[in-house]
């Protein structure tokens, strides 16, 4: 298959072969993963930043057990902040010791698998949640999540105003009820926020997250040996976008943990590692008009990319690879979902070619935070089909199931006629 291409990131012609493969093979609507690019991130982030900064792979951007895989085989822990997470990080092996369990309440199914992972480290979000884990008496060494007590500069805040973390007071409180606790702590949480694109900007959140977890130290007394400062490095999804400075980044994280020493410094991070390794395949099916411009009609929508709200991407970002190819006049064209949803709008007056029903379009940058995060099952929509490309190796992650799937584990209310087969 040929492809034309109205994108500013030109794939190489082995990635658009493997979409077009991979759409053709499982259909569409159908999520898209590059190993290669997933492994090339790690190695950014490996050669940039200091060799004592540990990295985590946080699942809540995308836990599809194939893409742990890959990332766990590169040698990276893992963030997790449910059981569903930790059983998932547990079945891709990131190791025991490497595995960070997070979340605003640890449920008694987390509580459960803590104790069969006991080398574990536990974020403690609040001082119920102390009191639970003490009492509950796992033997995983814990650490405390602080509110940022500045503003956050991310996209996605979780500064001041967060609801996540020990504020100031509480610490004091806790100080009070740690030595009666069967809770072993070795450090802090900082997380300020999501998608912050300013490396500079960046630097000084990083910066004041380790203040504020060294006065927590000094608070509570204690000498810690693990900081986790969050992270939040952010990906250039609109046109004009410009990368993230990694290196920037690095510099100061080099800094920083020599104040830290002896403890580590970790981060989690979750977009910067799958975001732009993700592509979401969806076919032409139709047209309309929409706001005056020509509009096509594809079989997926917005219900499996939650990761466009809050980012305004519907008007900012690259247009989609036409798969398949047409050297038609570019017009602005409007893409819509298949949702009887107003707002299931995909793109808007993006410069596309005429598309015939049965193109298939190939949407860049939607590794993080697409189905995982997503109202999936609007409309009873079956969940997209999933699969990766290494080089030209293609695997499939995830199978396509067929609409009457939505049925599965339901059970009637009232008796309805069988209609088994004999
Ligand atoms: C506590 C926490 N850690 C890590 C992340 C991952 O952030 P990102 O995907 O921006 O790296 C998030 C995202 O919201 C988060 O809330």
């Amino acid at each position: 298959m040929n492809s034309s291409l109205v994108n500013r990131n030109k794939p190489d012609e082995t990635t658009v072969l493997a979409l077009c493969e991979i759409a053709s093979r499982y259909g569409t609507p159908a999520y898209a993963f590059d190993v290669r690019r997933l492994r090339s991130q790690v190695e950014k982030l490996r050669s940039a930043l200091p060799s004592e900064v540990e990295i985590l792979y946080s699942l809540k951007s995308n836990a599809s057990l194939g893409i742990c895989d890959v990332l766990a085989d590169c040698g990276i822990g893992a963030d997790v902040a449910s059981a569903g997470e930790l059983a998932t990080a547990v079945a891709a092996e990131f190791p025991a010791d490497r595995i960070f369990v997070a979340g605003p309440f640890k449920l008694p199914e987390t509580i459960t698998q803590l104790r069969e992972t006991p080398e574990a480290i536990v974020s403690i979000d609040s001082l119920s949640e102390l009191q639970w884990l003490s009492d509950q008496r796992i033997a995983n060494s814990a650490v405390l999540r602080l509110r940022p007590d500045f503003g956050s500069c991310a996209v996605v805040p979780a500064g001041s105003e967060s609801r996540f973390g020990f504020t100031c007071d509480e610490l004091q409180r806790c100080q009070e009820y740690l030595p009666s606790s069967n809770i072993d702590v070795i450090g802090f949480h900082v997380f300020a926020g999501s998608q912050v694109l300013d490396a500079e900007k960046l630097n000084e959140q990083l910066r004041l997250a380790l203040d504020l977890s060294l006065r927590a130290a000094e608070t509570l007394g204690i000498e810690p040996t693990y900081i986790n400062l969050g992270g939040g490095f952010g990906v250039p999804y609109a046109p004009d976008d410009e990368a993230f400075d990694l290196v920037r980044v690095g510099d100061e994280l080099a800094k920083l943990a020599e104040r830290a020493a002896p403890a580590r410094i970790v981060l989690e991070l979750g977009r910067y590692l799958v975001a732009e390794a993700g592509w979401y395949l969806t076919s032409v099916v139709g047209h309309q008009t929409f706001q005056g411009r020509p509009a096509v009609i594809v079989d997926g929508g917005v219900h499996q990319r939650a990761d466009m709200c809050g980012l305004c991407l519907r008007s900012n970002q690259n247009a989609p690879l036409v798969l398949g190819g047409d050297s038609s006049p570019l017009t602005p064209t409007d893409v819509l979902g298949c949702l009887s949803l107003p707002d299931d709008v995909m793109l808007e007056a993006s410069p596309l070619p005429a598309l015939a029903a049965g193109t298939a379009l190939a949407f860049g940058n939607a590794g993080a935070y697409g189905m995982w995060s997503s109202p999936a099952l609007f409309h009873g929509s079956p969940l997209p089909a999933e699969a990766a490309f290494d080089g030209s190796e293609i695997y499939l992650m995830r199978d396509r199931k067929p609409a009457a799937s939505i049925l599965d584990d339901q059970h009637h209310v009232t008796q309805k006629t069988v209609t088994t087969p004999a």
